[in-house]
């Protein structure tokens, strides 16, 4: 079990960098590039089971409702706080159904949805930035700071529980290896050199 706060950090880390393929696969369709579809659904995919059911679920049904526990005189703050960071994940679930409709139909040879395709990307992009930064600067700070041993104990078993509850027992290592092992190939492609496997 990883300490809770510090497993969300480092899924974080493997978040922005997908961010950044991301960004340099909307560089290369605008610069009228070849581009490998299936490597823009392993992208869409990577935020849709990733980002969206496994990080942003964990944060739902497990960080929050332990964030907004707190006095009285920041109830009102961290309402506010948690409201903001919910909207953000709803909004980034919307764009990736968007996005994966348009990758079906790319699939399909249509190619007349690229440019929208780019569009939304960097709005999802520019989303997950802020929304990266308010719990950089807020949720997880704050989290790190004022939640007990055991709560966090707690919460890295609740998080275990739920990977093996949503990939299959015994299967979250197995799932972060596939995770690492695709982000690596695609960087080996998209942010440096050699070819994916
Ligand atoms: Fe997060
Ligand atoms: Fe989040």
């Amino acid at each position: 079990m990883k300490r809770p706060i510090k497993a969300l950090k480092d899924e974080t880390l493997q978040i922005e960098e997908m961010l950044i393929i991301l960004e340099v696969l909307c560089h290369k369709l605008e610069d009228g590039e070849e581009v490998n579809v299936k490597d823009l659904q392993k992208v869409i995919n990577f935020f849709k089971v990733f980002a969206e059911e496994c990080h942003n679920k964990k944060e739902e049904e497990f960080l929050f409702p332990e964030y907004k526990k707190c006095p009285k005189q920041e109830a009102q703050h961290r309402k506010e706080v948690i409201d903001e960071l919910k909207g953000e994940h709803q909004l980034g679930k919307f764009y990736l159904i968007v996005l994966g409709k348009m990758i079906s139909k790319i699939q399909r040879g249509d190619k007349s949805c690229l440019k929208k395709f780019t569009q939304i990307s960097r709005k999802y992009i520019d989303l997950e930035c802020r929304h990266i930064n308010l719990e950089f600067t807020e949720l997880y700070p704050i989290c790190e700071k004022t939640l007990s041993v055991k709560q966090k104990d707690t919460i890295g078993h609740q998080f275990d529980m739920f990977e093996d509850k949503t990939f299959g027992e015994g299967q979250h290592d197995n799932f972060h290896c596939a995770i690492n092992k695709m982000i690596t190939n695609l960087k080996s492609v998209y942010l440096g050199s050699g070819s994916s496997n």
